[in-house]
Parts: C-alpha cells; sequence; structure tokens
C-alpha cells in the first residue's frame, strides 16, 4: 500500500469526513501527528484522552475492519455510515446478517456519566435507535459503577447526569417499551455475570491491555469486567450477535469482550488436517501443504495415466482427495513443510503422526463442557467422526453446521453460548476550537443542553477550514475535509439529507461558500435542533419517570 495518500478523499468523489480531525493544521491546534511522520503514536485507552491521529492505523495496528466493505450489504443505511463517520467495524456482518434475515439480534452501547450528553454522544444515541428500528433488542446502559471507580464521581452528580443521558436518549426516539435502559449499579444480572467473566481474566492481562499497575485500584479493575458483563448483557436469556457501537478508544474493551466470551465457551470449534493440535498459524502452513501435495498427486496421476478416472480429467475436480489417490500422509508433508517453510515445531509434529494420513476437518475442542456436554456433543455429529481425548473430530460437517451445533448443545446444557460481540466504530468529531472535542472544554463541543443561544454563539466563533482572504477562498476553495464547521453539517444538521451535506462540501471546496455565511447557516440550525431536541426532552420526561429506573441512587 502505498504510503504518501495521507488524506484520502471519500469514497468515489462522495465527501465523506476523512481528515484526521485537526491534524496538521495551520491555526496550531494540534501538531504531532502520525500523518507527518509518526511521531505519536497511536494508543487506545479507553480512560485516556487521546486523539486519534491516523484512523488507518486502527486497521492496520488493530485489526479494525473498514466499513466501507460491508456498507454494501447495509439495509437503508444511515446517513453516518453513508458518510464514512462509522469507518470501521470488527465482525459486524454477523448482526447485518441476523436483522435481514429477521434472526434475533442485539445493539447495547454504554454512557459514562461524567458530564452533560454532548453532540457526539447524540451519534452513539442514534446508532442505537437506528438498530433498534431495524429489529434489534436495543440496550442503552448508565455507566455508574465505571464513572464512581475510573473518575471519582460523587452519586449525586452521577444521577443528575445519568438522568440527563436518558432524557436525550429517549428524546431521539429510543423506545424503552421495545428495549432496555439500565444503570450498571442497579442491574445484579450485570453484576453476576461481571463476576463469573472476572474468572477468566487476570492482573497481567488487565496490565497488558490497560496499563494497570500495583497501584489501580481494584474498583477500577472492577468497572472493566462489570462493562465486559454489559457487553455480553443482551446474550443472557439468548445467544445472538449483537453490535456494540462505540468511539474507537473502547475498541480495547470489545476485543477483550470478544476474547471473554470464547473463554466462556463450552468447546471450541477450530479446522484441523491430523489428530494433532495445531495454532493459528501453523493451521494455515499446513492447509497451504495440503493443498499443494493433493494438487500434485492429481496432476501426477492424470499425466501419467495411471489409475485412470472414469469421468475423463476434463471432469475430475482435480482437488482434495481425487478419488482413489493414495492419502497424503504426515511424514511426507512433513518433508514438504521443512522444505518450503520454517516451521520447526510443525515439522516435528507431523514427523510423530507418521503414516497418519492428512484429511480436513472440523474440530471440536472441550474448553468447560461438562462431561455430559461432551458426551451429547459426540452424540449429535453425523457422519464419519473420530473422538479423543478433550476433542471430537468431524469428517462430514460444514464448519457452520458445526459453529451452530456447538452452540446449541452448549445452551441446551446449561451454557451462554455466547456470540463474540460485534463492534462498529464512529469517528470523533473535531472540537469548534480545533483539537478534540472535549467535555471539560465547554467551547469545544455543544452540549445537548446548552442554551439553543449558546448553541449559536459556539458555531459562529468556531475554526473553520476556510483561507485567511476572501478572495483566497474564492480562488482555492476552503478546506471543508478540515473544518469543524464542515464536520457539523455532515455528523449532524444535514441529518438525513445527503444532497444538502454533498452542496455545502462542493460549494465550499469550489470556493463559492465563504465562511461567514456558512458559519451563520450552520449556527441557525444548530439553534433549532437544539430548541427542538430540548423541547422533545421535556416531552419525555414523564416517559421517564415512568420507566422501571432508579434515577436516584441509594449509594452514597
Ligand atoms: N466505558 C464506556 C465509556 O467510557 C462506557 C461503557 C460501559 C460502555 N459499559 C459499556 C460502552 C458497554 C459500550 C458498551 O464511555
Ligand atoms: Fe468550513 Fe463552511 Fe468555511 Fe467551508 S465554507 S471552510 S465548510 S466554514
Amino acid at each position: 500500500m502505498s504510503e504518501d495518500n495521507e488524506r484520502r478523499d471519500g469514497p468515489a468523489g462522495r465527501p465523506s469526513v476523512t481528515g484526521g480531525g485537526s491534524a496538521g493544521r495551520a491555526d496550531g491546534a494540534s501538531e504531532a501527528s502520525l500523518t507527518d511522520g509518526g511521531v505519536s503514536e497511536t494508543t487506545l485507552d479507553p480512560w485516556g484522552s487521546s486523539t486519534i491521529d491516523d484512523y488507518r492505523k486502527l486497521f492496520e495496528e488493530f485489526g479494525i475492519e473498514e466499513f466501507e466493505e460491508v456498507l454494501p450489504e447495509v439495509p437503508n443505511p444511515h446517513y453516518l455510515m453513508r458518510r464514512g463517520v462509522i469507518f470501521g467495524h470488527r465482525e459486524y456482518r454477523d448482526v447485518l446478517d441476523a436483522m435481514r434475515t429477521d434472526e434475533p439480534a442485539a445493539v447495547l452501547s454504554g454512557f459514562m456519566p461524567t458530564g452533560d450528553p454532548h453532540i457526539g454522544h447524540k451519534l452513539v444515541f442514534d446508532e442505537i435507535i437506528w438498530h433498534q428500528r431495524g429489529g434489534a433488542d436495543a440496550y442503552g446502559l448508565i455507566a455508574d459503577l465505571e464513572a464512581h471507580a475510573a473518575r471519582g464521581l460523587t452519586w449525586d452528580e452521577i444521577d443528575e447526569h445519568a438522568r440527563d443521558y436518558l432524557l436525550s436518549l429517549l428524546a431521539l426516539g429510543f423506545d424503552p417499551e421495545d428495549g432496555e435502559l439500565y444503570r450498571q449499579s442497579t442491574n445484579r444480572a450485570v453484576q453476576d455475570l461481571a463476576f463469573e467473566l472476572g474468572a477468566k481474566a487476570n492482573f497481567s492481562e488487565l496490565q497488558a491491555i490497560y496499563g494497570f499497575d500495583g497501584e489501580t485500584d481494584v474498583s477500577h479493575m472492577q468497572s472493566v469486567v462489570t462493562q465486559m458483563a454489559d457487553i455480553l448483557y443482551p446474550q443472557l436469556a439468548e445467544p445472538k450477535p449483537t453490535v456494540i457501537p462505540v468511539g474507537p478508544d473502547q475498541d480495547p474493551h470489545v476485543r477483550l469482550a470478544r476474547d471473554l466470551a470464547a473463554r466462556m465457551r463450552f468447546f471450541k470449534v477450530t479446522e484441523a488436517y491430523a489428530s494433532f493440535e495445531t495454532d493459528d498459524a501453523e493451521r494455515a502452513l499446513l492447509a497451504e501443504a495440503y493443498e499443494a501435495l493433493s494438487e500434485a498427486r492429481s496432476a501426477s496421476n492424470e499425466s501419467n495415466g495411471e489409475r485412470s478416472d472414469p469421468r475423463g480429467p476434463a471432469e475430475s475436480d482435480g482437488e482434495g482427495e481425487a478419488d482413489g489417490d493414495e492419502p497424503v500422509r504426515c511424514e511426507e508433508a512433513a518433508a514438504y513443510v521443512a522444505a518450503t517453510f520454517d516451521a520447526p515445531a510443525l515439522v516435528e509434529s507431523l514427523e510423530n503422526a507418521g503414516m497418519e494420513p492428512l484429511r480436513p476437518r472440523v474440530r471440536f475442542l472441550d474448553r468447560n463442557a461438562t462431561e455430559e456436554a461432551f458426551e451429547a456433543l459426540i452424540g449429535s455429529v453425523e457422519g464419519e467422526k473420530r473422538v479423543y481425548e478433550g476433542h471430537v473430530d468431524a469428517f462430514d460437517l460444514p464448519r457452520e453446521e458445526a459453529a451452530r451445533l456447538a452452540r446449541e448443545v452448549e445452551v441446551e446444557h446449561g451454557g451462554y453460548g455466547f456470540y463474540a460481540p460485534s463492534s462498529i466504530y464512529h469517528r470523533f468529531m473535531t472540537g469548534l476550537t480545533g483539537g478534540k472535542m472535549s467535555s471539560s472544554v465547554p467551547a469545544s463541543h455543544i452540549s445537548l443542553l446548552d442554551d439553543p443561544e449558546d448553541g449559536y454563539d459556539k458555531v459562529t466563533s468556531a475554526t473553520t477550514g476556510g483561507r485567511e482572504t476572501a478572495e483566497l477562498q474564492r480562488e482555492l476553495g476552503g478546506k471543508a475535509d478540515e473544518c469543524p464547521v464542515y464536520e457539523l453539517y455532515a455528523y449532524l444538521l444535514a441529518g438525513d439529507d445527503d444532497e444538502f451535506a454533498t452542496r455545502v462540501y462542493d460549494e465550499c471546496v469550489g470556493g463559492e461558500r465563504l465562511c461567514g455565511d456558512c458559519k451563520e447557516q450552520a449556527a441557525r440550525l444548530m439553534r433549532e435542533f437544539l430548541a427542538d431536541h430540548q423541547e422533545k426532552r421535556r416531552e419525555a420526561e414523564e416517559l421517564l419517570e415512568s420507566l422501571d429506573l432508579e434515577l436516584e441512587s441509594p449509594r452514597r
């Protein structure tokens, strides 16, 4: 991949939000960024204040997948998806498939009640609501234990903010009849699940993921397992694909939750070629060796005319175990692997397996199964199978079928059968003053509770991607990709109206739009949005009171 296209444009001329926020701005908002020479390091710290300098790194270093790739499969994608604000995902296809086929699916996200909900949180509220309207079971939670443990907020402060988050979520259209809102502190099922999950993680791991050390207090660690339980909570009654919409700073939590979900499973389903165990890398080499050797074998059979295939060469598929071929033996594969790859451990395993034929199969490894569950699994595997100590190999089962079977047996025997949770990631909004949008810097963000006039003023005072003079702007066009005001249009003010967002973008970069007017228009829209939202918040109050939620914590 070429290294020099630092700032890509959106897909196919579509204005999308692709810039690295304030990276490299002339107004001095931020200097060190990965785009100019790898000065800073991308770290994902859920409790830090890191900006994401380079979204590309998230794909390369952390294995987040590009949202663009699944976008065509999304029915009626949300505008945040269409505009590239939602830029990444982990295994989101599982959720899409379930939603498309009316199978159970869920969406869940959580909010730390440390300040006012602001327009950045609105992205997540919208994401939850969009999935709810698409048929997913929806959950919104108040991470009050985390706010107390990791941020040291008092319960009074927490209660006040919790209420504000919930009101905005309801005002934007969350349907509490059809979804669930909860506080961590009052959800006993979440706390119990957290305790169980805690048995699958140890301190060294939290240290490696979050940088915890001997000074980290225990409640902070407990808030981590609580979040793990939040993420898996939608699957307590029944396993289902679940999406967690979050900012990329939460990705460490998502990865840990995916690991823990797997560690709780009764069985792990993998593919294998022989009776011995391999790791993923070895399995890939083995697959290659197997392909190469069996292909070579059928090719030589055809050309020698030995053992002629009654279908004739043209119809023979030439793959896998061609009929009548001698099987590929492990010792043979050992020689091939030794000559082709640098994998001494694999060579040794193959040599020890000697005359055993290599044969592709799916393998069920017993992770946490009870004896009865393991027996039941063996009984339900159809076709040829081989039972070993701690695993069963099935020779006639497609992998997906095997995964389904493993989950079914687990659930029948009292296990959770968790799907690894999926996630989608949205870009952080640039602060109105350049730099990061931060709850602790009022001018940098617009709170959903801001007086509409203040919202108006904040927009008119915002930093822009405009040129020094109107003449230059007409000549060169504005830098919409680096403009916090354009972001306001794309993320919020243009709403579902793509044509409007595109027009703002085109007029800006084409030099027809000047920043004064552009900000005035945005400021008015913001004022309108805030007034309207706050009206809806007032209307939602009654609904909030009617819900079975403890708005005042008895904790002190
Ligand atoms: N840690 C999240 C934050 O800092 C809040 C949170 C708690 C959360 N539980 C969650 C987010 C579950 C997503 C899913 O905002
Ligand atoms: Fe930003 Fe609007 Fe100015 Fe363009 S015209 S740089 S979008 S404020």
